[in-house]
């Protein structure tokens, strides 16, 4: 092997008995399951969210199956709530292996002609500003450690376009050129950082859906079967996340996943 090619990583088996993971949106539905997966594979969870109800509530499942967890309320797509749970994560812990950087929100279901400017900016900053700010400051984390993996969730419409959600579909490309952009920049520094695309998960964020598909006056064919004929389960998209965490997965960076019932074939 060439010098140049050389990886500088000093990436450790993972989880060992101090690995941490930290998650966003905790307290919903992905972030909730997913916590609760990782924690089983073993790592310390730093669950973060902006509901401190159902955050705490998430701690309280990881206690009660055995595991260890730190609840912190943040908004993602404020810096000074960012720079609150990362340092939390380092003071308690003093690294972070993992990041599942999950947090997003939903749009109100409107044609572009009809999107509210103030609307399209609310979506930003959750899906976009809260995934870039959440990487600005774990990299660094991890970059300095010298390992460390990162999960975004994207979703599929960050691979193709959902009709009336012009803003979600657009963060969600965001949060794939996010994630490659990362990916590239690390790829020799011991941190692989790769993307999770659901499709249709049975969470709150889905509830209000076939409603606003009604109102919007348009409803996709694959609706409401999800082509593969339900849901997702939020623990079938944790699964992935763990595999994602692990080094099992220790030659994918830059990975867009789709876990979408074949609803992007
Ligand atoms: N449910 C689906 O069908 C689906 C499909 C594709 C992608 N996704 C993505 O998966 C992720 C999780 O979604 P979910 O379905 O579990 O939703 P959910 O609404 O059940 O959970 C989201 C969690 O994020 C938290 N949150 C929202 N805004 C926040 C903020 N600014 N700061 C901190 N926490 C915040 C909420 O309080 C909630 O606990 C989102 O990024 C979503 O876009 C969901």
């Amino acid at each position: 092997m060439q010098q140049n090619e050389q990886n500088d990583s000093q990436q450790k088996p993972l989880p060992t008995n101090d690995s941490v993971a930290v998650v966003t949106g905790a307290g919903g539905g992905i972030g909730r399951a997913a916590s609760l997966k990782l924690s089983q594979a073993g790592f310390k969870i730093v669950a973060v969210d902006f509901n401190t109800i159902t955050g705490e509530e998430t701690v309280n499942l990881i206690r009660t199956q055995g595991g260890e967890g730190l609840f912190i309320q943040a908004d993602v797509s404020k810096e000074e709530d960012v720079e609150r749970y990362t340092k939390a994560t380092i003071d308690t812990y003093g690294r972070i292996d993992v990041f599942f950087n999950n947090a997003g929100i939903l749009q109100k279901f409107s044609l572009i002609e009809n999107l509210d400017a103030v609307e399209f900016d609310r979506i930003m900053n959750v899906n976009v500003r809260g995934v870039f700010l959440g990487m600005n400051k774990v990299l660094k984390i991890m970059n300095a450690q010298g390992f460390g993996s990162i999960i975004n969730t994207a979703s599929t419409a960050g691979i193709r376009a959902e009709h009336s959600m012009s803003a979600y579909t657009a963060s969600k490309h965001a949060v794939i050129g996010l994630t490659k952009a990362a990916a590239i920049e690390y790829v020799r520094k011991g941190i692989r950082v790769n993307a999770i695309c659901p499709g249709g998960v049975d969470t709150a964020l889905t509830q209000a859906v076939p409603m606003m598909m009604q109102e919007s006056g348009y409803t996709p064919e694959e609706f409401p079967n999800m082509r593969i004929g339900r849901f997702a389960e939020p623990s079938e998209i944790a699964e992935t996340v763990v595999f994602l965490a692990s080094d099992k997965s220790s030659y994918m960076t830059g990975s867009i996943i789709a876990v979408d019932g074949g609803l992007t074939l």
